[in-house]
């Protein structure tokens, strides 16, 4: 299965798509693409000899419309949205319909929507006073969490005293959770079934 991953900044879940020692022989990162003309996450890629685009209208960067053939080009399978911070234009989500699919650092539909990314969403639960938290991956639709979900993991967080812990502890579920999504997908064992998605 080939993938593009969408990236804006650290990048521990591109590094974790492409440690995966199951995947090796599954998923090939055929890009890494960011809205930011350079990010942690691109050195990752450069380290595994990924080649790297920035998007946007700026110069030294491509656009969305010199995105689609590109990703035509790489044949593409799935785009990954791993830490991607904008919203998806509608043309490429209609052309890779339950084709894109995101990991979001909370139990969606809770902790989910526009400005509920990264630190803020560890705050929000953490003074939601929430006993459990975990990661979500789910396909992506044309509003920022809103789309269908694909697999969750929860983690107690009965016991913190901070958001960082909670960073912590959900990064680490993160990590396990995408590639095994991941996983299920090349192998064909995503379908949808009566607009619930089974992963089997
Ligand atoms: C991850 O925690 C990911 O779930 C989150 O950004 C972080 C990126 O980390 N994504 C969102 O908040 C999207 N709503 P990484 O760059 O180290 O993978």
């Amino acid at each position: 299965m080939n993938i593009a991953v969408f990236v804006s900044g650290r990048g521990s879940n591109l590094k974790a798509i492409l440690t995966s020692e199951e995947l090796k022989q599954l998923v090939e990162v055929k890009a890494v693409i960011s809205d930011k003309i350079s990010c942690p996450a691109f050195q990752i890629a450069e380290n595994f000899s990924i080649p790297t685009y920035s998007i946007g209208d700026k110069a030294g960067r491509i656009n969305y419309e010199e995105l689609i053939p590109l990703l035509l080009d790489l044949k593409i399978d799935l785009i990954v949205l791993a830490g991607f911070l904008k919203l998806i234009p509608h043309e490429l989500i209609d052309l890779f319909r339950n084709r894109i699919i995101n990991i979001h650092p909370a139990l969606l539909p809770s902790f989910g929507g526009k400005g509920l990314y990264g630190s803020n969403v560890h705050k929000a639960v953490f003074e939601s006073s929430a006993k459990v938290s975990g990661a979500t991956v789910h396909f992506v639709d044309y509003t920022y969490d809103t789309g269908n979900i694909i697999a969750q993991k929860c983690v107690d967080i009965s016991d913190v005293n901070s958001s960082e812990e909670i960073v912590e502890r959900v990064i680490k579920i993160e990590h396990e959770l995408l590639p095994y999504v991941l996983k299920k997908f090349a192998l064909g064992k995503v379908n949808i079934v009566d607009k619930r998605v089974v992963v089997h």
